[in-house]
């Protein structure tokens, strides 16, 4: 086991890949489905005290009489989902985490709402001018590397009308993480494993020009090693606006979150509004 570990212990090639899929895991999912639907953990989703403030904002700048089609890319378990369709939009939304998607559908049922759910990889959609809206909430773009970057923000013009509007938030570099090692050991049930294990996470900072930061988590257990990464980008308002008007998008509006409060420099996010 200990030759296994050397492998994962020092710094690791940009985008190396993890042992498993995070998000879609089959112990993980549920962790993250709890954290999700926790109304004052911010975690895997914003408090939801937020997400109505974020909603309520949406509907404002683009009102559902006149933006009607919204798709929210990595919905999760759908909790913008429902809120948009509760204000009048007929909402589409995808992730590729099996759990979110079942219980979004699962609720879609069981409050009669119309939203269409896909479990489906985002980078992988083929719309053609059908939405008026394009959401992609808590910082999900700044994930992918700059190649999956451009392809989402290609697919996501293709998908929307003229005139209609992307928007998504980045964190910006406040909230770059000090290179560490830590670890943990967890004698039960726990987020990364159902038996005892122990977790050492290491956040690694890059020197290239994207700013990449890459969190590690190794979590042994006495079945054998897993490894996650977990990649992140920040954005100054002029990376984000270089990068995404290299594109088609031509007109854009910043502000500080998705709540469309104020951008400042002391602000922990950046949200892009962008139009076709
Ligand atoms: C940080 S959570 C945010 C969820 C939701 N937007 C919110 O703010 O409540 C990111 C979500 O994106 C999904 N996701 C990540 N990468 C994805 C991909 N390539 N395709 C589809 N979904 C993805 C994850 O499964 C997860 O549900």
């Amino acid at each position: 086991m200990f030759v296994e570990l050397q492998k994962y212990l020092s710094k690791p090639e940009l985008y190396t890949n993890s042992s498993g899929n995070f998000w879609d895991d089959e112990h993980i999912s549920k962790g993250l489905l709890e954290a999700h639907l926790n109304p004052s953990l911010e975690a895997a989703t914003r408090k939801h005290d937020f997400l109505d403030e974020s909603v309520k904002w949406i509907g404002a700048i683009a009102p559902p009489n006149r933006y009607k089609n919204l798709l929210d890319l990595g919905c999760g378990p759908g909790l913008y989902a429902e809120r948009f369709s509760d204000i009048g939009y007929i909402v589409t939304g995808i992730d590729f985490s099996k759990r979110s998607i079942d219980y979004a559908k699962w609720q879609t049922r069981y409050k009669k709402s119309k939203i269409k759910y896909h479990y489906q990889n985002y980078l992988t959609i083929n719309y053609n001018e059908q939405f008026d809206v394009i959401v992609m909430i808590y910082c999900d773009y700044a994930v992918l590397p700059a190649t999956d970057r451009a392809i989402l923000i290609k697919k996501a013009y293709d998908a929307l009308k003229t005139g209609g509007i992307l928007i998504l938030d980045v964190f910006t570099p406040q909230m770059r993480k000090p290179e560490c090692h830590t670890w943990q050991y967890s004698p039960y049930d726990s987020f990364w494993s159902e038996i005892p294990h122990l977790t050492l996470e290491s956040v690694f900072q890059y020197d290239d020009a994207d700013l990449t930061e890459l969190s590690r988590y190794i979590v042994l257990t006495k079945e054998g090693i897993r490894c996650y990464n977990i990649w992140n980008h920040y954005f100054t308002k002029e990376s984000l606006l270089s990068e995404i008007l290299s594109s088609e998008f031509s007109n854009f509006e910043l502000y500080g979150d998705v709540a469309g409060n104020d951008y400042s420099d002391a602000s922990e996010t950046i949200c892009g509004v962008f139009t076709k």
